[in-house]
């Protein structure tokens, strides 16, 4: 490659899951230290990130187009950061020449060094896993968001027999209790009111409290929600095998802990579950759901769902739509099962065509839609807060989430003051499938 000028300014483009939105946050930070600004909207930058994600084939194929557009238009120094790096490193290398720079999801601290080497003509790949080296390694937090990311935990020891996680993001870590306690002040003293704690398994996050106690995910919640500032806490993504009772009463007993639990369930066939690896029946996970409406009965319920995982069949698949019944989602995540290479789905017998899993995800998405409408349409009514997250399209209107991740538009009067960080309380009326509207009562200055 040819040396190249210093870049001026940046852009990451993240994909995939709340932990590549975070990663691509802290990248940003990296860049900002280094005196790179972020390129403003609609403008090409000098630095591109393209920060990806492995998890089915068309998130992980969309990096190569994304390069072969970015070298064309603007030609900037290109990095791949991200699942796509840490599972195809030198291939990137290889089948793009464009490419500068290949980082994995626990090397990008290193991008600075690397970005270095770029900018002298030399082409660098990074996809050790140093363990949680980067934390420490990297810039402190300064702003944030209202509703702020923080990774407590990474990796996945679980290898369902279909996802790439184990491979892409290495063995389950967690982050120490102080330094999270501390990167939680930061980006409440950087304006966030509501943090959401990410983990590929986040329940399964152990630590040392401050004063010497092992704790699980409900010590670190039950500390957190004692921050000064702090509104609203959520966590995700969590598995069925590692919660327990202590988390459970937390969401019955703090207020700072919404009433939402992401926990992806993927089938409602036992014979299915057992072949995808995941350590639980359908049976025991309503019942673990029950035991969380105890604690919290309006709990909002999400799931993720595959269909179409090999030797599915159309019974199977009812299965799965009895559990929806079951349930009653306020939302969920479906997909399609996607093969991916290295994992032990993909060379399984009886790969479902496509045309059949085209239909049962019509299926599935309609259940799920169904349901979300009817969980949106018993909120109409209810009294809640709303944390403002956004302006809306029109003059006087803002955005924002329900206690229950439901999208809140707010219309307010002329003059009247609202900012972004606020919660406000409010009516929700006017329910609509994916959104209600929420009538001003008062505003709780952030
Ligand atoms: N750690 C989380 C989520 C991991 S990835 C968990 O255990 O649930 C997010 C979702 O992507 C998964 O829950 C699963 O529904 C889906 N997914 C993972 N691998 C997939 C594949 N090969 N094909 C289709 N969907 C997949
Ligand atoms: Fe993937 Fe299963 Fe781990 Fe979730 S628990 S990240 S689906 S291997
Ligand atoms: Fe994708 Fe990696 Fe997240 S594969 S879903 S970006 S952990």
């Amino acid at each position: 490659m040819r040396p190249v000028p210093p870049p001026k300014t940046y852009r990451v483009k993240s994909f995939g899951c709340q932990m590549n939105v975070y990663d691509g946050e802290r990248m940003g930070e990296l860049l900002d230290q280094q005196g790179i600004k972020p390129a403003a909207e609609g403008e090409d930058a000098d630095l591109v990130v393209l920060n990806t994600c492995h998890i089915r084939e068309k998130a992980a194929e969309k990096v190569y187009s994304d390069i072969g557009r970015l070298a064309k238009h603007g030609d900037p120094i290109i990095a791949v950061a991200g699942c796509v790096a840490q599972a195809e490193g030198e291939e990137i290398m290889r089948r793009a020449p464009a490419v500068s720079m290949v980082v994995g999801p626990q090397a990008y601290h290193n991008l600075p060094d690397m970005l270095d080497a770029a900018i002298s003509g030399k082409r660098a790949t990074d996809t050790d896993m140093p363990v949680i080296a980067k934390f420490g390694a990297l810039p402190k937090r300064r702003k944030s968001a209202p509703s702020a990311f923080l990774t407590i935990q990474e990796g996945c020891d679980k290898f369902c027999t279909y996802c790439v996680v184990p491979y892409t993001r290495g063995a389950e870590i967690s982050r120490p209790f102080d330094d999270l306690v501390t990167e939680a002040r930061l980006l409440i003293d950087g304006g966030a009111r509501e943090i959401t704690l990410l983990g590929q398994n986040v329940s399964a996050w152990s630590g040392v409290d401050d004063v010497g106690r092992s704790v699980g995910l409900a010590g670190l919640v039950r500390a957190l929600a004692k921050l000064d500032g702090l509104g609203r806490l959520r966590y995700m993504t969590s598995h069925p095998a590692d919660m327990d009772d202590a988390l459970i009463a937390a969401h019955g007993e703090l207020p700072e802990l919404m009433p939402f639990l992401h926990l992806p369930v993927q089938s409602g066939s036992d014979r299915v579950l057992k072949a995808m690896n995941r350590s639980h029946s359908a049976d025991s996970y309503l019942k673990l759901l029950d035991r969380f409406r105890a604690a919290r009965p309006d709990l909002a319920i999400s799931g993720d769902f595959i269909v179409g995982f090999p030797g599915e069949t159309n019974a199977e698949f009812e299965e799965t739509l009895q559990l929806v019944d079951a349930v009653g989602y306020a939302q969920a995540y479906t997909f399609k099962y996607s093969p991916r290479p290295g994992t032990p789905a993909a060379t399984m017998d009886d790969q479902v065509a496509g045309e059949v899993m085209d239909e049962r995800l019509q299926r599935l998405q309609a259940a799920i839609n169904r349901d979300q409408h009817a969980f949106n349409t018993a909120s109409a009514g209810k009294i809640c807060d709303v944390l403002i997250e956004r302006k809306g399209k029109h003059d006087g209107q803002w955005l924002g989430k329900s206690p229950w991740l439901q999208s809140v538009w707010i219309d307010t009067a002329p003059g009247s003051e609202m900012a972004l960080g606020d919660l406000v309380s409010v009516t929700l009326q006017d329910a609509g499938p994916k959104s209600l509207r929420g009538v001003m009562r008062e505003t709780i200055p952030a």
